[in-house]
């Protein structure tokens, strides 16, 4: 499906009965990374799934993106979709970057937060670095480079090796995605803010889900967040690198069904 917002047509999809949830995709994806997701929770939630602007079948724009601006996004989306209830929101990696600007933002909107394979800090001064080594190589030799660089990085080896449906999803997500937005995506997540002191103040129930064989965003960030955010459970799951949605989806799905139960038990 596809809605006209101000300055961009945003493609997403919206299936599925009972309270919201919206899902945020991380870099340089698209929402059908959350297909495992939309098969198996129909029945359970309204899903909400955008591709933020530039990803998946959403057009891009000129103008630099943020974080906030994704959120922003996604919160027309929701309004314009008549998504009435609280929202349990639940971000993937930079999707969860825009989760927490989200949660800043727009507190009164969210019933609960799903945290998956992502960080609260800003990017170190190297991050900052690897963030411009990879805009330059964009621009120099293309998109498909990039995904050639993370794939590998993306996954378990084991699921490299022996599981191609899933590394076929991930690597056809990550091909929609033209230079340009990753470019945009690269600049916007290095200028993103340190959010870690923001955590203590996250007042709705929290779930944070990690791969255990992560190595783009070390287990470690989740158990820091685990920490800071004062309602989190922390679910770390084996078998499963950074996208732990796709790689390990029967646990993924059964932890996030069980945080819904809570939320909406309350
Ligand atoms: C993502 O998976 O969304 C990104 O790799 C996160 C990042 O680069 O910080």
């Amino acid at each position: 499906m596809k809605l006209e917002l101000d300055h961009f047509t945003m493609a997403y999809e919206d299936t599925g009965v009972g309270h919201p949830i919206l899902f945020i995709h991380g870099y340089p994806l698209g929402r059908r990374i959350w297909d495992p997701q939309l098969r198996n929770l129909l029945g359970m939630a309204r899903l909400v799934v955008p591709d933020l602007r530039g990803h998946g079948d959403s057009e891009p724009t000129d103008v630099p993106y943020s974080m906030e601006l994704f959120a922003d996004d996604c919160m027309t989306l929701c309004e314009r979709r008549e998504v009435k209830d609280p929202l349990i929101v639940c971000g993937l990696s930079m999707g969860g970057y825009v989760s927490l600007q989200l949660v800043q933002k727009y507190k009164e909107h969210v019933a609960g937060l799903v945290l998956v394979a992502t960080r609260a800090g800003a990017d170190s001064d190297e991050g900052k670095k690897a963030r411009d080594a990879d805009i330059a190589l964009l621009d120099s030799k293309g998109a498909s480079t990039i995904v050639d660089k993370m794939l590998p990085r993306l996954l378990t080896p084991e699921t490299l090796r022996r599981r191609p449906k899933v590394v076929e999803l991930a690597e056809r997500t990550m091909r929609k995605t033209s230079a340009q937005t990753m470019a945009h995506d690269l600049a916007a997540m290095k200028a993103r803010p340190d959010m870690r002191e923001m955590l203590a103040t996250i007042d709705v129930p929290t779930l944070i889900v990690h791969g255990k064989e992560d190595t783009l965003i070390p287990p470690k960030e989740a158990e820091a967040m685990g920490a800071a955010i004062p309602n989190a459970t922390l679910v770390l799951i084996d078998g499963a690198a950074h996208l732990v949605n796709i790689e390990q989806p029967t646990a993924f799905n059964e932890a996030l069904k069980k945080f819904y139960q809570r939320v909406w038990s309350n």
